[in-house]
């Protein structure tokens, strides 16, 4: 770390919690955020790492009004599922909050007010859409007309996603409110305005003169922006659904999103250190770098700063390290169409298998221009890399020792220059890696890591050990010593990429967590240390799981095509009485939470008007707090065959709608009803 700084502050970007995360994600901010972190606390730096969910914005009210639920529902659900991956992911965040936190609320609050004190806003009256039978202003995403170009009659009132026009909503024909389906009127509304041109002048000077090294395509993102010429930003919105602008008169209006969002990295380090978080944010030795993916680049590199600047007593990024995208199976990837991987389904499809996706997203990351996963290339990264090069050489050095030494680290005796060569080599890893992290180049600084694992199994393929150990014991405890002590190397340099893994060396090898400092060292394991046991570090993914994975993708894609052309078709005729016979009912939630080692069950215990009744049902993973729905009435069928899962007996089904991506919303009556009320 260059002498200026005492400390660094990492954040990353706060994701939206309107769905769950995906490897795009993962490979652009997460991954190289908490290896960067996990990098500068092993070298023993004061380091703090912040993230959370981005709980505000339109596309979460959209959401939560396609499911008929309030949006808060929508951000409990995304936020904890989130939460879930990314810990299982061995993200280290110090914290993961949210922005509908009280902290938050109150911080963002106040950092609008104290702006609008200064004098740092503009004010400015517009006309916008008004749904007079919704009572309210209308969001672009709101507003639905037939497309000026291409006669699509359902474009949106920002786009149109038939020919990917942007467009104003005043150019639609036709405009149309979502909410109400009735024609919208123009009306005047007041906002608040960022003048971000005020701010160019310092602006250009500080990223185009003094952060030259940023990374080439955020630079020139900035440049040309910067180049266009900044127009001011509203930074208020007409909606119900954020934090309230702190002035009089402005009741039914919120901060704009990506005007709170970027607040959210201040409240969540104050919500973790009350007493000391402005030292993170307010001293000039703090070192505050943003990781981001390329579609946040105007927001944290012009946006965010002119609104630190404009409060006065902040510092400002110095570096934001931010990645082009990941495409999937040569296709964007899209929430929408579920063309994605996502990470709460490969845990359960890979499970223990997190290092292998960190590592082949690491190997393939986005960061000068956009980059494809493939599954072939996943398998190929697993096979021939993490099994066949670093599983191969650590299983090697561990059997031999325990085959021929008890397993006890034997002694280093007279070294051959061939030796002293390996040795020089793995003491030059440290620096490579090291310049590659500091660079913010990771892909780079992993194949570093990765040619240490590369050096020790070329030793053993070249000094042959199961030999030697024919003829000289001496010589092959020599070797050994030399493969133990790489090994030990490798559970450091490891560490930052591969933490899973990193932490099992460990244990093979009975060592504490080393020192950054102490990599390239060949004193790491002392003489007569007794060893641990061993497994094998990773297995071979075979084609057919490779297979099944890419069906799966393009199956759902399918599904998803076809769900949104039309819905499915309807079911053969039955008669009447068919139906008579299956006994749908209504029971009270008495009891619900997630049956113990499952990921899908949750245990309902139902009044049934009679008795109490236990239905399991396959929808956790949508209801992340079951409690929640105590007190809830759901619809049931009765007379199903009881059957037994997980050794509970579950009695009858519980209704729930299936979404078009497979998601499930129970349903509920819309009026409470006594417990044990048929549905007819
Ligand atoms: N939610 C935004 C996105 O996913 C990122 C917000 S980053 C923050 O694109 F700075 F605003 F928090
Ligand atoms: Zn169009």
């Amino acid at each position: 770390m260059s002498t200026r700084f005492k400390r660094t502050l990492i954040t990353s970007a706060l994701p939206y919690a309107n769905g769950p995360v995906h490897i795009g994600h993962l490979a652009g901010v997460y991954v190289p955020s908490d290896i960067y972190a996990r990098y500068l606390r092993l070298k023993g730096e004061e380091v703090l790492f912040i993230g959370g969910s981005d709980e505000h914005g339109i596309p979460i009210t959209l959401k939560a009004r396609a499911e008929g639920v309030t949006p808060q529902y929508i951000v409990d659900r995304y936020h904890e599922l989130i939460k879930k991956s990314f810990e299982a992911f061995g993200i280290t965040f110090d914290i993961y909050s949210r922005t509908t936190s009280e902290v938050h609320r109150k911080v963002a609050s106040d950092f609008f007010r104290t702006l609008y004190d200064k004098g740092e806003f503009t004010e400015q009256e517009s006309e916008q859409y008004y749904d007079e039978e919704a009572k309210q202003f209308l969001a672009d995403r709101y507003i639905v007309g037939t497309c000026p170009h291409c006669g699509n009659e359902k474009a949106y009132g920002d786009q149109c996603e038939r020919c990917g026009t942007s467009l104003s909503p005043s150019e639609l024909i036709q405009p149309r409110s979502t909410l109400s389906g009735s024609q919208p009127v123009k009306r005047k509304t007041k906002h608040w305005y960022l003048p971000l041109d005020k701010h160019e002048p310092w602006l250009r000077e500080w990223i185009l003169e003094e952060h030259k090294e940023w990374k080439i395509n955020v630079y020139g993102q900035c440049k040309s922006w910067l180049d266009q010429g900044l127009q001011p930003r509203a930074v208020s919105r007409d909606l119900d659904w954020g934090v309230p602008v702190p002035v009089e008169g402005a009741e039914g209006k919120v901060l704009y999103v990506w005007f709170d969002a970027p607040i959210g990295y201040i409240s969540n380090t104050k919500e973790l250190l009350p007493d000391t978080w402005e030292k993170w944010w307010k001293e000039e030795d703090t070192k505050l770098v943003h990781f981001i993916g390329k579609d946040n680049i105007v927001f944290h590199c012009i946006v965010f700063p002119a609104m630190l600047k404009a409060e006065g007593s902040y510092i400002l990024p110095e570096n934001v390290p931010a990645n082009e995208f990941l495409n999937l199976e040569g296709d964007k990837i899209s929430t929408s169409n579920n063309w994605a991987v996502w990470l709460h389904e490969y845990l359960e499809e890979f499970p223990g298998k997190q290092d292998v996706l960190r590592y082949a997203l690491t190997a393939n990351a986005p960061e000068t221009k956009d980059n494809d996963f493939t599954w072939k290339d996943f398998q190929a990264h697993n096979n021939n890399e993490l099994v066949a090069v670093l599983g191969n050489f650590v299983n090697r050095a561990m059997v031999l020792t325990r085959n021929y030494f008890d397993n006890k680290v034997p002694s280093l005796g007279e070294l051959t220059e061939y030796d002293r060569e390996t040795i020089a080599e793995v003491e030059k890893v440290k620096q490579a890696v090291e310049h590659n992290l500091d660079h913010y180049r990771f892909r780079e600084a992993q194949k570093e890591a990765m040619n240490l694992a590369r050096i020790g199994n070329k030793y053993l393929a070249d000094t042959e050990p199961w030999k030697t150990s024919k003829s000289d014991m001496e010589r092959t405890a020599t070797i050994l010593n030399i493969a133990l002590q790489v090994t030990a190397n490798l559970s450091i340099v490891m560490e930052p990429f591969l933490p899973f893994t990193s932490g099992k060396i460990r244990s093979f090898l009975k060592a504490e967590r080393f020192d950054w400092n102490v990599l390239g060292s060949f004193d790491l394991l002392p003489e007569g240390h007794a060893l641990g046991e061993a497994s094998l570090l990773f297995e071979k993914i075979e084609d057919d799981v490779i297979e099944q994975q890419v069906q799966k993708l393009h199956d759902t894609k399918k599904n998803n095509e076809a769900g949104k052309q039309k819905a499915e078709p309807v079911k053969e005729n039955v008669a009447f009485d068919a139906f008579e016979k299956l006994d749908i009912r209504v029971g009270t939630v008495l009891e619900c939470e997630k049956v113990p080692k499952t990921d899908k069950l949750l245990r309902f215990l139902l009044d049934d008007g009679l008795q109490k009744r236990t239905i399991l049902s396959g929808i956790a993973q949508w209801y992340p707090n079951p409690s929640e729905l105590i007190g809830k009435q759901v619809c049931f069928i009765a007379n199903l065959e009881p059957r037994k899962m997980r050794g509970i007996l579950s009695e009858g089904m519980i209704l729930s709608a299936e979404n078009s991506d497979g998601s499930l919303a129970l349903i509920f009556p819309s009026e409470d009803v006594l417990p044990g009320s048929p549905v007819v």
